[in-house]
């Protein structure tokens, strides 16, 4: 059971953290036992409404072709709703100047935040982040996580953080659940 709130999963690498999130949007399958959301076993619900509640930002970026704009809008689109850009930009910490820009030609840290801003044009209810600062140096890993601080104060989502960072892990979320060999190991508060 993942409450409200703010969740690391932690654990060394092949602990199944990766697995564990794929599983909560139906980007995998159990072979047994079910998955619920909200109370609701995940294979009755309609499997893109799904990844839009609980949207998942995977570990490295993975931009359409096109520009910051194309890409924000591109969730939405689907849905058939219009994205709020700016907006959606402006919580993953971009300033709407980068709207114009080619998204191939940014920096993986500026693409990571184009990866946020794009699942948060889709107003999740939980964003599913996986290792959001691995693949950073630190400075730039400091900025992601002062904006994930932000969206937990500002925003009514709940984030499940994948990380092998103790630290990161204490101070982003109020609960931390460990992992070992695709098994759970502990669960435990974490004091904020
Ligand atoms: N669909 C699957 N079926 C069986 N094994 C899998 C599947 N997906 C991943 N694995 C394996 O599960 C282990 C955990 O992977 P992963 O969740 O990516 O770990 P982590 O994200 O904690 O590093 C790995 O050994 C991986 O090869
Ligand atoms: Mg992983």
């Amino acid at each position: 059971m993942i409450e409200p709130g703010a969740t690391a999963l932690l654990g060394p690498s092949g602990a199944g953290k990766s697995t564990l999130l794929r599983l909560l949007n139906r980007l995998a399958e159990p072979e047994s036992g079910t998955v619920q959301f909200r109370g609701q076993d995940v294979r009755t619900l309609d499997v893109l409404d799904l990844r839009r509640r609980a949207c998942l930002v995977p570990q490295l970026p993975a931009l359409l072709p096109g520009s910051v704009v194309d890409n924000v809008r591109y969730g939405p689109r689907l849905a058939g709703r219009r994205a709020d850009v700016r907006g959606a930009l402006g919580l993953a910490g971009l300033g709407a100047p980068y709207a114009e820009r080619e998204a191939g030609r940014l920096s993986v840290g500026e693409q990571q935040r184009v990866m946020l801003a794009r699942a948060l044009a889709l107003e999740p209810r939980v964003l599913l982040l996986d290792e959001p600062t691995s693949a950073l140096d630190e400075e730039t890993s400091a900025g992601i996580e002062r904006t994930l601080w932000d969206l937990q104060e500002r925003l009514a989502v709940s984030t499940v953080l994948v990380t092998h960072d103790r630290g990161l892990a204490a101070r982003l979320a109020t609960r931390v659940v460990q992992l070992r060999e695709g098994r759970l190991l502990a669960t435990r508060a974490t004091v904020m």
